[in-house]
């Protein structure tokens, strides 16, 4: 369905109906797109949870989209796209139902990420950016996931799979494809759907967030060696004390500083999920097999 919106406008066709929403679907639109540029002080300044929105709306930034960006925020079309072609989680054609990213960046590429990438595209007959027949997987080669710890990931939607090898990581698509309950290694409870992923990132929690526990315990090892041996970083005193006084009004104190690993920092954090409290029983789990060679802690 097309709507009438009168003149062009925002680097819109000239002359007659073109692309939109439904106005069902742009009321919809438009008051999530209220909630989301009253968030900053220039409505420009969301254009990127804009382009998750509309994401969410038709699993990528489609033509409808780009247009409904620039209506809402006074922008180009030409401008929005320009930013929507820049990144690589804005995709410019639909995406499946799970975008399954394998890192190839250097450290996870030599501990087995080219290889699992290279089984996943074999199996399931696709490329880089490629979506498979039934709509279900959009196999991606991703940069670093700050998860070299847990190298090689994987990545589904942007939930960790943590020391993957090309067998588990084969049976993890085959499940998603099946439709069977995925759950990631860490975080998450469970995978959610590329929409849903995309509402969250456009700033609509999902309740998720606080799954899982803020730190593994390959990340805390290094932690865990400086309590054991009374280490502790550099002092910064000059560089914080000039900081503090920038922020903090004349006379107040400044305020104490959460201390890394200390109570108040989220490595601490109880566990919430099964992965979490259970990481052996859950590495059995079809699809979630460690690599025995990294120990219990896969
Ligand atoms: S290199 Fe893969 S997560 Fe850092």
């Amino acid at each position: 369905m097309t709507i009438d919106a009168g003149p062009a406008t925002n680097g819109a066709p000239a002359g007659g109906p073109r692309p939109g929403y439904d106005a069902e679907t742009t009321a919809r639109l438009a008051a999530d797109a209220a909630q989301i540029v009253a968030r900053y002080p220039e409505s420009r300044s969301a254009l990127l949870p804009m382009l998750h929105l509309v994401q969410s709306e038709d699993g990528y930034v489609s033509r409808d989209g780009i247009l409904f960006c620039a209506e809402q925020l006074g922008l180009t079309a030409a401008e929005v796209s320009a930013v929507a072609t820049f990144y690589t989680q804005y995709k410019r054609h639909p995406n499946g139902t799970y975008t399954v990213g394998v890192c190839t960046n250097t450290l996870c590429a030599i501990m087995g990420g080219d290889a699992i990438f290279d089984e996943l595209s074999e199996h399931l007959g696709v490329g880089h950016d490629e979506t498979t027949e039934d709509g279900a997987i959009t196999l991606e080669r991703v940069e670093c996931n700050a998860a070299c710890d847990y190298a090689p990931v994987m990545m589904v939607n942007w939930e960790f799979f943590d020391n993957q090898t090309p067998a588990s990581a084969t049976d993890v698509v085959d499940r998603l494809r099946a439709g069977e309950p995925v759950a990631p290694t860490r975080g998450a409870a469970s995978v959610c759907t590329f929409k849903q992923m995309s509402r969250v990132l456009a700033g609509f929690p999902d309740g998720r967030a606080d799954e899982g526990v803020g730190a593994g315990e390959p990340t805390l090892a290094g932690l865990r060696l400086a309590r054991e041996h009374g280490w502790t970083a550099p002092t910064t005193d000059q560089a914080s004390t000039s900081s503090d006084q920038a922020s903090t009004p004349a006379g107040e104190p400044a305020p104490e500083k959460p201390v890394t690993g200390g109570e108040q920092s989220s490595a601490d954090r109880e566990a919430t999920t099964d992965a979490d409290v259970d990481p052996g029983g859950k590495a059995e789990s079809p699809g979630t097999k460690p690599d025995p060679s990294k120990g219990a802690d896969a």
